[in-house]
């Protein structure tokens, strides 16, 4: 089974759509994201343009605030300050990567937590990490949503993570240890790479290393998600070698088409509920 991860982000696309119609026809009130873009990276405008277009599309307000790469910090900190307290504005994010005088750290803890759309802010990590509420980082929620589209019940199953970033690897692992998963992390200091990759019923490919993942690293009948983006050539291609284990999988998901449509359907959903949570 290939898993059609456009298909399924144009149906929470969708779902989003409606409940913005709905909520707008009773308050005349709309999300409100806006995206701080600093530099001129190819990949973040082209991440940064889809972002604003899919918001468009389902209603809500975007608002692109764009900075040369040689910004100050201090210019950065003061917009976030105002979007804070711009109660037009439902969700903020700034795109990464940031340039080396911009500290990340800063810029993320600087973000009201209610409105950090991206959960990277440290009071939405803990709440996940603790089981409690919290706004989760949009790629693992797509791919955890794409996950339970195969399987409803993870209980018990073994759930193998490439990759321990902030965004992807650590978040997701919160997010399966919930569904009762037995959860193992690897990355580039992890001896075995492969056995410990042949185990998993679930395997999350976040290594960014192209075709990585080959057929005698996985397991028959696993579900395979690829978080990866990597050039080849003209080409897009993913953490997996797709075509080696597309039928030794139950299901995988394909690059371009599988997780990247999900993340960003994730942030319309993540907007959304931090839009919800401020009407009263
Ligand atoms: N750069 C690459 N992925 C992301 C993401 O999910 N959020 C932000 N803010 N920047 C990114």
């Amino acid at each position: 089974m290939i898993i059609d991860g456009k298909k399924e982000a144009e149906i929470l696309r969708d779902e989003i759509k409606k409940e913005i119609i709905s909520i707008k026809n009773k308050t005349n009130k709309v999300p409100g994201l806006s995206v701080i873009l600093i530099g001129d990276l190819v990949p973040s405008q082209i991440y940064v343009r889809n972002k604003e277009k899919n918001s468009k599309e389902v209603g809500m307000n975007s608002n692109i605030i764009k900075y040369s790469k040689d910004v100050t910090e201090e210019e950065v900190l003061k917009k976030i300050k105002e979007l804070n307290n711009d109660k037009n504005v439902s969700g903020i994010l700034v795109q990464l990567p940031l340039p080396d005088q911009i500290g990340k750290e800063k810029i993320i803890n600087s973000i009201d937590p209610s409105k950090d759309v991206d959960g990277f802010h440290p009071i939405n990590v803990g709440n996940l990490a603790s089981g409690y509420k919290a706004i989760v980082p949009c790629t693992p929620l797509g791919c955890l949503i794409l996950i339970k589209k195969v399987e409803k019940n993870l209980s018990g199953k073994h759930a193998v993570i490439i990759g321990r970033s902030n965004l992807n690897g650590k978040p997701m692992a919160q997010l399966l240890l919930k569904e009762n998963c037995t959860v193992t992390i690897v990355h580039t200091k992890t001896k075995n790479l492969k056995e410990e990759c042949s185990k998993a019923d679930i395997l999350i490919a976040a290594a960014g290393k192209a075709k990585l993942v080959k057929k005698d690293w996985v397991k028959n009948g696993s579900i395979i998600i690829d978080v990866g983006i990597n050039q080849e050539g003209d080409k897009i291609v993913g953490d997996v070698s797709f075509e080696e284990v597309k039928d030794k999988a139950k299901a995988v998901t394909p690059v371009p088409g599988g997780v990247g449509p999900m993340t960003i359907a994730c942030l319309l959903k993540n907007t959304l509920e931090c839009f919800k949570a401020r009407l009263t």
